[in-house]
């Protein structure tokens, strides 16, 4: 037996219970993964919420980035051996687990220039930053973007990246401690959304030609300021709902400029998708060992003591990643 986090009922935090749980053996093309991190994404309140689209039947582990070694392998699997340092994210619930068992072609291998705390923090959020900015729509030098909740856990990464590509990078946080984090992270311009509008403000950043990208994880709040804020022909990339879902958009809000509309979601380009996980990984792997991502695991808290972090990121008061150490016990 090992110790995780379980959902019975969904609800607030109150609801995450530290229990025992039976791991189990790995099966044919399986793993057993003794975990060293685990990073805490907003999508885990959704599942915990139960709102999620994919939210699991109860009771279930949630949680869906870490990084850990191998401790046993199945039948039949040759792309790991036990020993393995790796990492892995995945929209299959079940991270919050001192030890978990996986199916080995979700996970991808940590090189050892990368340490596996900061592997766990940005593995899921490295991972929708680089589908963001590569597929979502394709960042080149001299673009400028706007990137919501840019002091996030996946806006950090998607700032940082979009400007070591070359890009001009504004980012809209709510408060003066986010917007100083942001500017470290290359956001050019920070919009204090709170106290300026921040349609206004781009449209004088960029002398009235608006962006080319808007990367929006908020949803209802921000999205049709978010169109206001394009130019022709500009993209809209929608990736999260943290304030709920948008309203139903009319042909008119995106006929007028010519624009497109899209939802990225990183399941889509990693799930059931090897190859493309696997080059993904090893790009997101490598600007980390070379500096130009730099991993903030600004939050550290027990496994066991993470209903406390839920109530953090809840009432937005973190910022970077978010990460959890199993308790050894
Ligand atoms: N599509 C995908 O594949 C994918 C993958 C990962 C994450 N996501 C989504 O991306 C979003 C960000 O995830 P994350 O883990 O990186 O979280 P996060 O950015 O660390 O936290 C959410 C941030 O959004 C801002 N926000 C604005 N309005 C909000 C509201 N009404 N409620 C809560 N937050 C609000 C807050 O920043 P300010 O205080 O600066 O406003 C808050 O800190 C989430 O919606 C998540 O579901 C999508």
């Amino acid at each position: 037996m090992v110790k995780a986090i379980t959902v019975h009922k969904h609800g607030g935090p109150e609801v995450l219970r530290w229990e025992e749980v039976e791991v189990g053996v790995p099966k044919e093309g399986e793993i057993r993964l003794k975990q060293n991190a685990i990073g805490l994404n907003f999508l885990d309140v959704y599942m915990r919420q139960g709102l999620h689209n994919r939210a699991p039947p109860l009771p279930f582990t949630p949680g869906m980035e870490g990084a850990g070694v191998v401790t046993a392998v199945g039948p039949g699997v040759t792309s790991c051996q036990v020993g393995d340092v790796v990492a892995y994210a995945t929209l299959q619930v079940g991270s919050y687990a001192q030890e978990r068992i996986l199916r080995a072609d979700q996970v991808v291998p940590v090189p050892s220039s990368v340490d596996p705390v900061e592997a766990a923090a940005v593995i899921f959020k490295g991972l929708t930053a680089h589908v963001l900015i590569h597929k979502g729509f394709k960042v080149e030098r001299g673009h400028t973007i706007l990137v919501h909740a840019a002091a996030g856990g996946v806006g950090y990464l998607v700032c940082q990246w979009a400007n070591a590509i070359g890009a001009t990078v504004i980012g809209t946080v709510s408060n003066m401690e986010k917007a100083v984090q942001a500017k470290e992270d290359g956001c050019h311009h920070v919009i204090l959304y709170k106290e300026e509008n921040f349609v206004d403000r781009v449209m004088e950043i960029t002398a009235g030609k608006g962006v080319e990208v808007v990367y929006d994880s908020v949803g209802k709040d921000t999205f049709n300021g978010s169109l206001a804020c394009l130019k022709k022909r500009g993209y809209l990339v929608l990736f999260g709902m943290s304030s709920g879902e948008p309203d139903p958009v009319c042909v008119a809000q995106i006929s007028a400029k010519s624009l497109y509309y899209t939802f990225s979601s990183v399941g889509e380009y990693t799930e059931d998708n090897r190859d493309e996980l696997l080059v993904a990984a090893e790009e997101l792997f490598c600007n980390v060992a070379n500096g130009v991502l730099k991993v903030r695991v600004n939050h550290k808290y027990p496994l066991s003591q993470v209903s406390q972090a839920h109530m953090a990121v809840e009432s937005r008061n973190t910022t970077g990643s978010v990460v959890l150490i199993p308790d050894e016990e």
